[in-house]
């Protein structure tokens, strides 16, 4: 008999928290390597985006993803994406580090120096005109800005100067730059555009240079909204709950480097409570690893453990987004849930018709507007399919549902 040692606990519930066992990402992890050695060799190669849900693991696969180019000595830099903030600050501390990354691998300096320059013209345009001069922004950078590249003011004219010469840099150490988005959807629509015309030129000139994005899932409908060609030019991959399987391993394998096993009905409560959602497998394994006395973890210890993982997570997880809403993006959100309680797919927290919500509250459909824009923007609630809207956090009606 073995007893389960609190110091020891794996488990990682937590934004971005990489988990103990990466599972059930294995097909993205291939596609991403083949996406890295065609690039490198110049050959057409779509970005890829990530899509999916609130917790599903977007920001941990980007990560890895991240991780992997780098151990084939890529340039790489990421950017969290906030709304209302421009993409030239960003992306130039990004391509920064990304050829400060290359830099040790170059044998010409004065190439590193020479896109460092444009780097920083491309970056001192961020200030505005008239900006006062201590609020102006002083990137990092020391070698003297070089002008007449990259810094029209135009974002996409100068997005297409800049990665094509960051590309290059990339070229000569026969490599390539991969720049990671995560919370993509919250670009604005100038720098979307800007975005996705800078990637079809690189692409077409077969350039190694890639944008990885991560967004929630009516990413796809922002970028098309910006630029119809962008179908064709993204990879879309869906980053969906683990299955049975993949969910067992997540549990399982960092539990038996620790020489602790489950009992299969414990891992068949831990997949009902779960769903299979990677933020609610950490969860619900923490809590029943405290409470588990000794190996092997019994449905009876997940049964026990189960009320104090929902308290955190209604916390960490489903109470920290709630608060973000005002009082009518509340009641919004309280009609969404109570309709989409009626579905039969209670547990998918379905989508509901916007017409539906206005029913149920008694209103005009173009008065809640301003409520569902306002959703939308912060995160909380995605249109995708037309007329409808859905939760973006799982099980959030059923939260909703539960606080009352
Ligand atoms: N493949 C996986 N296997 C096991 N656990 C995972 C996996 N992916 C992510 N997790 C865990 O799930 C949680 C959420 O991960 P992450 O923050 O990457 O999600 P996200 O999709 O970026 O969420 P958000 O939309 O809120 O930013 C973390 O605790 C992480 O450790
Ligand atoms: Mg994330």
């Amino acid at each position: 008999m073995r007893y389960v040692d609190p110091v020891r606990n794996p488990y990682a519930p937590g934004a971005g928290q990489r988990p103990p066992e990466l599972a059930g990402r294995d097909r993205e992890l291939q596609v991403f390597d083949v996406v890295l050695e065609r690039v490198a060799r110049g050959r057409p190669e779509r970005s890829l985006m990530l899509t999916g849900l609130r917790g599903v693991g977007k920001t941990v696969l980007l990560n890895t993803l991240r991780s992997q180019a780098i151990g084939r000595l890529w340039g790489t830099g990421k950017i969290e994406a906030r709304p209302d903030q421009s993409l030239r600050r960003p992306v130039s501390a990004a391509l920064h580090m990304a050829v400060r990354e290359l830099a040790p691998h170059h044998r010409a300096p004065d190439r590193i120096d020479d896109f460092l320059g444009v780097l920083k013209a491309f970056a001192l345009r961020a200030n505005s005109a008239n900006a006062k001069l201590r609020d102006r922004w002083q990137p990092g950078i020391d070698v003297p800005a070089r002008a007449g590249r990259a810094d029209s003011g135009d974002i996409e004219i100068d997005l297409v100067e800049l990665f094509s010469d960051a590309a290059s840099v990339a070229t000569d150490v026969g490599t390539g730059i991969a720049l990671f988005i995560d919370e993509m959807q919250d670009l604005g629509p100038e720098d979307i555009s800007a975005l996705c015309a800078a990637c079809h030129e690189l692409s077409q000139l077969g350039a190694p240079l890639i944008v990885v994005g991560a967004g929630l899932p009516h990413l796809p409908a922002v970028l098309s909204a910006a630029k119809s060609y962008s179908e064709r030019l993204f990879r879309y991959q869906r980053i969906d709950r683990l299955d049975r399987l993949s969910a067992d391993q997540a549990l399982g394998a960092p539990a038996s480097r620790e020489e602790v096993e489950y009992e299969q009905k414990a891992l068949d409560l831990l997949y009902e409570k779960s769903g299979g959602y990677p933020y609610f497998v950490q969860a619900y394994g923490k809590a029943t690893w405290d409470h588990a006395p000794r190996s092997p973890v019994t449905a009876e210890d997940v049964r026990v453990a189960a009320p104090e993982a929902e308290a955190e997570l209604a916390v960490g997880f489903f109470g920290s987004r709630y608060e973000r809403a005002t009082p009518a993006e509340r009641e919004y959100m309280r009609a969404m849930a109570a309709l989409s309680a009626s579905e039969p797919t209670d547990d998918m927290d379905a989508a509901v018709p916007t017409a539906e919500i206005a029913k149920q509250l008694e209103r005009k459909p173009a008065s809640l507007s301003p409520a569902r824009d306002a959703l939308i923007k912060k995160g909380l609630i995605y249109s995708g399919e037309r007329g409808t809207v859905a939760f973006t956090v799982p099980h959030f009606g059923r939260y909703l549902r539960t606080v009352g």
